[in-house]
């Protein structure tokens, strides 16, 4: 088979393998591939597996048509590439052996060969031409073993690629690369992704029209589709959107609340759902598609203390082949002491970047109605944006949309010209740099905004990551009108005569107000900005951050009713006015949520 004019494969198909590698499945087969540079000089690009030493010497024969090889190039010393080398020196014994000082050791761990005399030890970046050929060698250690090389002729523009780029499958079968090329990526190479991605850093410097592989087709057409795969994969970046469930069920419970699982994400816009019986299914495609897809859900049962054993073998290879980045959710069964779960996420506790669900389906031997529910918020939860694209299923008046705004907290301090007062606030923002102008929003309920509007100044103190509760207590939840907020603490002033925090800020800015804008229940500032300094290099408190690590969480176990989500005031009832203010920190009901 030609690759170029001067390029030929002398590989061979092998349809006799049952395993490869012992393990994996190949009901196409495997090609193990093998070229031919001719030139001036002429250089052999790998061997093949140990039961195709006749085959393959004849190619060689055929494509070598009376010459005499110069060169043997050993890019991987895998067997099933290199065990011909000393059959091949048997047949050309005047062949120079091209390959670097790792590839010499196991050539002699495995053949017992020295080679003296007829070697050639390259370096990294190191170079032979063969006459119009030009070669580089480049060195890929651990895709797949440490020795391995890629080779680059520049003159072709062809790069002999190792296992990079290689699939299961014979030459002869006609199959689509993408599944077998990911099946065999993520088996085989999946583990060392971080080395894959420094080789395709070095493949995107050169100009590569062909990629010639040890395994599967030679690849001269849409390369970008490929090398973006090799990216995604080496990168652990999800393939597609999409829900893997691997189980295991022993009489058929767990499988029940698959099934019920399977269908509550279909029925809600999942684009792609995926089941594995992992003691049935082939269990390296189980593997190779929890990499495809963003979301995982384990479901198996507790078993002699741990999880089931094809579980328990899913689990470590996952983890072993450095599983991560992806969404992860757990359903358990356990007849009297279930702890699946536990077991799972100890199992994974190594993985990178593992957004576990928040809920876990706990089975108590057959799925319950507690159980049923529990499948509904799993799935809605999985499914949360595949909804919200929905034309059909989003709910499109979701007005929690606006807390995803990335609000910082401030205190907005102010003086009525009998005492200092503050406020806390969410909404500054920066409008223009040229000049410096910034806006304020503030509640025409406060008395700050009452204040300011006669004064025309302001500073805004941006509070940091250490500001505690009780700071929020101090500006945020008593009003200034009946209460010195600033009685027996240290007070600092700007020039404009203001106080500004002397701890839990990171920076203030001073403003005299330019513009007011009237927006009924609020009030806009326009300021300029009259001093800022900057006070420390912590970050700046986001609400968000305050509601995840400032906030106490309310203790709302055994009530029922309405939570405030700013100050966590709990509001017992079956329903919340609409024009309820909290008592504590003055928000209304829009921020309020059910408790449950
Ligand atoms: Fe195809 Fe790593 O040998």
């Amino acid at each position: 088979m030609k690759i170029t004019d001067s390029i030929k494969y002398v590989g061979v198909n092998d349809h006799q393998v049952d395993l490869f590698e012992g393990q994996y499945a190949v009901p196409n087969g495997m090609a193990y591939n093998s070229y031919v540079i001719l030139d001036d000089k002429i250089a052999v690009m790998d061997t093949v597996d140990a039961n195709f030493t006749h085959e393959w010497l004849d190619h060689l024969q055929q494509v070598l048509n009376n010459r005499k090889p110069d060169y043997l190039i050993v890019q991987h010393m895998e067997p099933d590439h290199a065990a011909n080398v000393a059959n091949f020196l048997k047949v050309y014994p005047d062949t120079t052996v091209v390959a670097n000082a790792k590839t010499f050791t196991m050539i002699k761990n495995f053949f017992d060969l020295d080679l003296d005399g007829q070697k050639l030890e390259v370096k990294n970046g190191g170079t032979l031409c063969l006459g119009s050929h030009n070669l580089t060698f480049v060195f890929a250690p651990m895709v797949h073993w440490p020795e391995v090389m890629v080779t680059y002729d520049s003159t072709d523009k062809v790069l002999f690629s190792a296992d990079g780029f290689g699939k299961f499958g014979a030459l002869d079968v006609d199959e689509d690369w993408d599944d077998e090329a990911r099946r065999y990526f993520i088996g085989i190479v999946g583990k060392y992704g971080p080395q894959v991605q420094s080789l395709l850093k070095v493949a995107a410097t050169l100009d590569i029209q062909v990629i010639c592989p040890l395994h599967g087709p030679v690849l001269s057409q849409d390369l970008g589709h490929y090398i973006s795969l090799y990216d995604k994969w080496s990168s652990y970046t999800p393939e597609e959107e999409g829900i893997v469930i691997a189980y295991t069920s022993v009489y058929g419970h767990t499988k029940k609340a698959v099934e019920i699982l399977t269908d509550k994400l279909k029925s809600k816009g999942c684009p792609k759902v995926v089941v594995y019986d992992l003691a049935r299914d082939d269990m390296s495609l189980a593997l190779s598609d929890a990499f495809r897809y963003s979301k995982l859900v384990l479901a198996t049962t507790t078993y002699n203390a741990s999880v089931y054993p094809f579980m328990h073998d899913y689990l470590t290879r996952l983890a072993e082949h450095n599983f991560q980045n992806r969404t992860v959710g757990l359903i358990e069964n356990g007849s009297w002491a279930p702890l699946a779960a536990k077991v799972m996420k100890e199992l994974l506790s190594g993985c990178k970047k593992i957004n576990w669900l928040d809920t876990t389906v706990k089975i108590l031997s057959a799925v319950n109605q507690e159980n049923m529910d529990q499948l509904e918020a799993m799935a809605a939860e999985l499914c949360k944006e595949y909804i919200a694209q929905n034309d059909q299923l989003a709910n499109k008046n979701d007005l929690t949309a606006l807390f995803r705004i990335g609000y910082g907290l401030y205190v907005v301090t102010s003086n009525d010209g009998k005492k200092d007062n503050g406020l806390i606030v969410n909404t500054v923002t920066q409008l223009t740099d040229t000049p410096n102008r910034v806006a304020v929003n503030i509640n025409k309920e406060n008395y700050s905004h009452h204040i300011i509007k006669q004064t025309g100044v302001m500073n805004v103190n941006c509070l940091s990551v250490d500001a505690p509760f009780s700071v929020f207590q101090q500006f945020g939840f008593q009003t200034g009108r009946s209460v010195d907020k600033f009685a027996g603490q240290k007070i600092c002033r700007s020039d404009n005569g203001l106080v500004f925090l002397d701890k839990y800020i990171n920076a203030f800015m001073s403003l005299k107000v330019e513009q007011y804008v009237d927006l009924g229940t609020h009030g806009m500032f326009i300021c300029q900005v009259t001093e800022a300094r900057v006070m420390s290099d912590q970050d700046t408190m986001t609400y968000t951050y305050y509601q995840k690590h400032v906030k106490p969480q309310p203790e709302t176990e055994g009530k029922k009713g309405f939570v405030c989500k700013v100050c966590g005031y709990i509001y017992e009832g079956d329903e919340l006015p609409e024009d309820f203010i909290c008592p504590l920190c003055k928000h209304g009901a829009i921020d309020f949520e059910p408790i449950g």
